[in-house]
């Protein structure tokens, strides 16, 4: 249910901060991706350090820190997580959501979030029953905040009674509840291409390109967030891969075509690689010397085209999507390529000089389906790979549901 899944965990100042690491590693076991805020009065309970190493994450502190913001600005923390949850949610914290307060890290990244919303409370039961507390309460639960806990017990500061933070385990059970209603792609299989190809000329030179794998890889993660059980084929990335979904490393096309062939069957496919054309016909067994005189001439030949080959075998995955990257027209392009590569729907990007595509973090789409030519607007890579992996559920529900009823496959309308 997690697999895939990002999580931004708000950390407040409260004994109960030490449950946080216990579940951070349940979340991640469970193959959900943490991101964590600390809060000041956090810091004094849990060390950056040990969250940071459990979540493999960098620990965000500090609202006017100008790496921070360089690197991943407040507004999209908050924005590419599929859910929030501020655990301990101390009596400051809620009353800082309650009332919209935005004076650090935490607060603003709360304020800013379009994501849902999950707290855990943890105070002193005074605190828990003060009205102004339970007010608050009411105001977050009545906007659609969900609170998980507290529980009624022993306290730290010795007294009885409500304001116990939930366990670890409670809080996985109550995010999993959550997710279990947005898994619509659950039962499916996904194949996923993503990377370049390295066609080796001798053992030490290849022939590769400037793709970074990063927006094949937000699509597996993608689908694998709506449940999808997903095989990403990738080719040799810098870029981190996905967590909760299966990874199989390739270095050259052949392989890529293997690796793709091996996964199947799989309901849907979606060929984000930018596999290398050519390769190099013999591979040299020892590295080429730089002799006098000419330089040595590279014999190619073509490489298997993926898409083509798993589109029209026998395996052919219900709604196959190929990426189309052109640097002139692009429509016409892709077109083209939907009905010679046998896909349903092309997702075509512009990597004409300018814009930035390879390598950078934002990616401006068509997708071009035979019913027509939809232009998404700039997106980061992450958005982009939600909203296609929105798509291919509703297709895939639609294809569904015909197919129970007795209908004709409607793949790709
Ligand atoms: O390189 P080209 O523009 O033909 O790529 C279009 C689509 O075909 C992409 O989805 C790419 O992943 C796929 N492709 C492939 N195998 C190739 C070449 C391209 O799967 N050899």
């Amino acid at each position: 249910m997690l697999n895939g899944k990002q999580v931004l965990l708000v950390i407040g100042g409260g004994i109960a901060a030490y449950k946080c690491l216990d579940l951070i590693r349940r979340l991640r076991e469970r193959g959900a991706g943490v991101q964590c805020v600390l809060t000041r009065a956090g810091a004094k309970f849990v060390t950056p350090l040990s969250v940071g190493s459990l979540s493999e994450n960098k620990v965000y502190e500090d609202l006017f820190s100008l790496t921070d913001e360089a690197e991943m600005g407040h507004i999209r923390l908050s924005r590419e997580v599929d859910l929030i949850l501020v655990a301990p949610a101390t009596a400051d914290l809620m009353a800082k959501m309650a009332h919209g307060l935005a004076d650090d890290l935490a607060s603003t990244v709360l304020l800013a979030a379009n994501c849902p919303i999950m707290f855990a409370p943890a105070m002193n039961v005074a605190m828990w029953q003060n009205a102004a507390t339970q007010e608050n309460l009411a105001t977050l639960t009545l906007r659609g905040l969900k609170v998980i806990g507290p529980s009624e017990g022993d306290m730290a500061c010795g007294e009885f009674g409500f304001g116990r933070m939930a366990e670890p385990l409670e809080m996985i059970a109550a995010i999993e509840d959550h997710f279990s209603v947005a898994a619509p792609l659950s039962g499916h299989r996904a194949l996923v291409t993503s990377g370049p190809t390295h066609e080796p000329i001798d053992p030490v030179r290849f022939i590769g390109n400037r793709s970074s794998g990063r927006q094949g890889n937000a699509i597996a993660s993608a689908l694998a967030g709506l449940g999808a059980r997903v095989t990403l084929v990738t080719g040799p990335v810098g870029s981190s891969l996905p967590k909760g979904v299966e990874i199989m490393r390739v270095e050259t096309a052949a392989q890529m075509l293997a690796a793709c062939e091996a996964a199947l069957p799989a309901d849907i496919a979606v060929f984000a690689a930018a596999v290398g054309d050519w390769q190099v016909k013999t591979m040299a067994a020892h590295k080429i010397k730089k002799a006098d005189g000419e330089p040595p001439s590279l014999v190619l030949a073509e490489n298997p085209d993926i898409l083509k080959t798993i589109a029209s075998g026998p395996g052919r995955p219900d709604l196959v999507v190929g990426f189309a990257a052109e640097t002139t027209r692009l429509i016409d392009n892709a077109t083209i390529k939907l009905t010679e590569k046998g896909c349903d729907w092309v997702v075509a990007n512009d990597v004409g000089p300018g814009s930035d595509v390879f390598g950078g973090t934002e990616n401006t789409v068509h997708l071009v389906t035979a019913a027509g030519v939809e232009t998404w607007p700039k997106m980061s890579k992450q958005d982009i790979a939600r909203k296609l992996a929105g798509r291919i559920a509703e297709t895939i529900g639609a294809k569904n549901m015909v197919t129970s009823l007795g209908g004709e496959k409607e793949v790709g309308q």
